[in-house]
This record gives structure tokens, sequence and C-alpha cells, in this order.
């Protein structure tokens, strides 16, 4: 049997979760993607690394990007975490923009996280609430899809985890 490990970066838990949800469909080793877990991931199988979306970028990636050579030959993939629902342009756009050249050729897989609040550093929570105020000022038509699911959460609480985001991605690694 293959062996395989679940690197990730959450900030907040939702993507953690996933890796979770992951270890427990797959059986892998599941760590936080520091540099020597990375490092580590050279002795096995199959790699799967889940990162979280902030401010459309990806958590963790300039890791991923920089020991991408060290996980050549590999079974890898990346799971990424957002809170916008999925969008075929809007993920096709951000899968170009960070996986160019030879990480073109990594299978990229998205899931939903989660969004609250009170858990937010001051940082994070001041940030979202500017952006909340610059975009009731504008035209909703004009929203990302990540904008529509910030100014749909109410009472600063949602939560949009859920294992069936992880089934096309446990399936590319149970063939
Ligand atoms: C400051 C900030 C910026 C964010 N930017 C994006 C974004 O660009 N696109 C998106 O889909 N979600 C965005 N999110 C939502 C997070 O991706 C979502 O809450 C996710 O569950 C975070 O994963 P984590 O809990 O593992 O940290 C943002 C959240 C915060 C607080």
């Amino acid at each position: 049997m293959a062996k395989g490990i679940i690197l990730y970066r959450s900030k907040y838990g939702a993507t953690k979760q996933y890796a979770k949800w992951l270890q427990e469909a797959l059986g892998y080793d599941c760590e936080q993607a520091t540099g020597a877990a990375f490092r580590r991931a050279g002795e096995y199988d199959a790699v799967i690394f889940c990162g979280a979306i902030y401010a459309s970028g990806l958590k963790g990636f300039s890791l991923l990007r920089k020991n991408a050579e060290k996980l050549r030959g590999k079974r890898l993939a990346v799971f990424c975490v957002g809170a916008s629902p999925y969008d075929e342009t809007a993920f096709s756009s951000f899968r170009q923009r960070h996986f160019s050249g030879e990480m073109a050729q990594i299978p990229v897989f998205y899931g939903r996280g989660a969004w609250n609040t009170d858990e937010m550093t001051v940082v994070d929570r001041t940030l979202c609430n500017m952006l909340r105020k610059s975009l009731e000022k504008r035209d909703p038509a004009t929203y990302e899809p990540w904008m529509q699911a910030l100014m749909s959460v109410r009472d600063g609480k949602a939560d949009w985890t859920d294992r069936a985001y992880l089934e096309p991605l446990i399936a590319y690694f149970s063939n």
C-alpha cells in the first residue's frame, strides 16, 4: 500500500478539519506543513497539501513551491479551502495564477471553509469589516464569489465545511 502524508496550512481550523477527514479516509500521516514536514515528505509515495485561501493567495504556497522539486515523481495533489462557493471561472483563474510551469501538472481540488468573526485576529476582523463596508457601496453584481460569501454571512458566523468536498480527491488517491 502507498505510504502517504497530508500537510496542511490552516489559520482558523477549517483546512485542518479537512486534513483530519482526509487522514481518516486514507489512513495517511497528517501534520502541519512546515519546512521540516516538507523535507520528511520526501520519504512518502503520496503527498497531499491542504491550504487555506487568504486574499486570493494560498497559505503555505511558497513552501510548496520551494519543495516542488523534492516532490517530483510522487503522487501529489493540492486541496484549497476558501469561503467562496465553487465557481469554475474564479477557481480556474486562481489555479492558473498559482500553478504555472511544472506546477501546472498538479491536480488541484477545492472545498468551502468556515467563517467566524469572533475567532479572527484583530487585523483580520478589521480587514473584513473594512471590506464589508466598501462592498456595501458597490453593486452586488460586481462582487467576486468570495465577496458574495462574505456579504452573505449573518451574525459573523458560517460553516460550509462538508466531507463531500473531499470525495473527488479521495477517489483520486484511491485509484
Ligand atoms: C482576511 C481574510 C481574507 C480571506 N480571503 C479569502 C479569499 O480571497 N477567498 C476565499 O475564498 N476565502 C477567503 N477567506 C476565507 C477563508 O479562506 C476561510 O475562512 C477558510 O475557512 C480559512 O481556512 P482556515 O480556517 O483553515 O484558516 C478570507 C478570510 C479572511 C479572514
